[in-house]
């Protein structure tokens, strides 16, 4: 199988101790790509290191709105000159998150959100957008910027929303979610969106796909995640796998490998 892991985050401490043997591996493992986002500037910064390292690695720069509470202004200057270095090819991850109770308020999350979207817009890169129980607060943002394309990873939202994001040119990007018990929303989406908008994930290292949901997880699962999506769209896998690697490429603007 050929995959592209679009979503994973090697600059977590979980892989503080055998990051450069787990990245190594994964070539041999089937895994063509890997896209390591950022959440806060000093992963944004790891996530370019990894990129300069791995030739197979790619990166995002951005402020995940869990870790916008000590936002200032200065730090828009800085992902730029980070956006601006070879390997990064969207910011991200940036969004919404109203799950978590101590996450910083709201106003910030999207005063945060909105600067981003911008900068995203002034140097033409796409978005990776994390929204987590803020569906519509999200979709409205996003509206405002018509001119920014964008995936809504790890999704999680409707149907109908679904469809809207669709029309307005986005991607949906699916994990190891989609293999658990409750996932029969997501699945209903992605039996109705097309191919050509799927991306797919592993979120390491969290989100672990059945049947190993628990352990860490790391890009090596992510055929699993294909295999969940060849199921309800009635291909094999290895076409899942192609397919999602080729819309990632396209999205991420990657020409090589
Ligand atoms: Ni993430």
């Amino acid at each position: 199988m050929h995959l592209f892991d679009t979503h994973a985050h090697y600059d977590s401490g979980a892989f503080q101790a055998d990051r450069t043997e787990v990245l190594s591996s994964m070539p041999g493992r089937g895994v063509e790509l890997i896209l390591n986002p950022g959440c806060d500037l000093e992963s944004s910064r790891t996530a370019v290191a990894l990129a300069e390292q791995f030739p197979f690695v790619y990166a995002a720069v951005g402020v995940h709105p869990s870790d916008c509470g000590d936002w200032e202004d200065g730090a828009l200057e800085k992902l730029r000159e980070l956006a601006g270095t070879a390997k990064v090819r969207a910011i991200g991850e940036i969004g919404l998150d109203y799950y978590w109770k101590d996450n910083p308020p709201r106003s910030l999350q999207q005063e945060v959100f909105r600067r981003q979207l911008e900068l995203a817009q002034s140097l033409d890169l796409p978005v990776i957008v994390h929204d987590r129980e803020a569906h519509q607060d999200c979709l409205s943002i996003v509206r405002e910027y018509p001119q920014v394309r964008g995936v809504y990873h790890c999704y999680s939202g409707s149907l109908e929303d679904a469809k809207t994001l669709v029309k307005l040119g986005w991607m949906l990007s699916f994990t190891g979610v989609i293999t658990y018990k409750n996932a029969r929303k997501a699945l209903e989406v992605i039996e109705w969106l097309p191919m050509d908008r799927i991306m797919i994930e592993t979120d390491s290292p969290y989100l672990t796909p059945e049947p190993f949901r628990g352990r860490r997880n790391d890009s090596g699962y992510v055929h699993l995640v294909a295999e969940a999506i060849a199921r309800v769209k009635g291909m094999e896998a290895g076409q899942a796998a192609q397919l999602t690697l080729e819309n990632g490429k396209r999205f991420f603007n990657i020409k090589e490998a």
